[in-house]
């Protein structure tokens, strides 16, 4: 995955469940249609005890872990898989910090300070990495082939 042929990269963008039941999937769509991305692909799906855990592994010996998993799993969350050049990067600098508190002051013009609540309830997901994105464009879109982008555009 990461940088095809044509210098494009794909990453994968969610809006978790506190961004869906807000009703903020067509604003934040918008400015991703806005910045230039493409929708490759995208499902709005239910996360179980699960998937979620297993999404976020990285994470699961952390304090927050339990917590996380049950806001993940609180309803249902969109995920994309978004393209452009530097696709990772540029969604992860769309999306702003973490901590939507601080997010709100750092960087106002945010997704999570759009919408996110604290550094839990923060609304959006971004790969933060060529090699996390392609691991997390597998894990919902198994079907999305990784390699050259260019000759993927038929699938569409
Ligand atoms: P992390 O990978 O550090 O942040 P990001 O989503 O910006 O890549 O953490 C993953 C998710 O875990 C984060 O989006 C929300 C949750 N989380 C908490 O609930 N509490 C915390 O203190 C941290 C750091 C993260
Ligand atoms: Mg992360």
């Amino acid at each position: 995955l990461g940088d095809g042929a044509n210098g494009k990269e794909r990453t994968l963008a969610m809006i978790k469940p506190d961004g869906v039941s807000g009703n903020y999937t067509e604003e934040i769509k918008r400015i991703i249609v806005e910045s230039s991305f493409s929708i490759v692909r995208e499902m709005l799906t239910q996360l179980d005890n699960e998937k979620a855990s297993a999404f976020y592994d990285e994470h699961s010996s952390r304090s927050f872990f339990p917590d996380l998993v049950t806001y993940m799993t609180s309803g249902p969350v969109l995920v994309m898989v978004l393209e452009k050049r530097d696709a990772v990067s540029d969604w992860r600098g769309l999306i702003g910090p973490t901590d939507a508190q601080k997010a709100k002051i750092s960087h106002p013009h945010s997704i999570r300070a759009l919408c996110g609540k604290d550094s839990q309830s923060n609304c959006v997901h971004g790969s933060d990495s060529t090699s996390s994105a392609e691991r997390e464009i597998k894990f919902f879109f198994d079907d999305v082939l990784s390699g050259d982008i260019a000759s993927q555009h038929d699938e569409l």
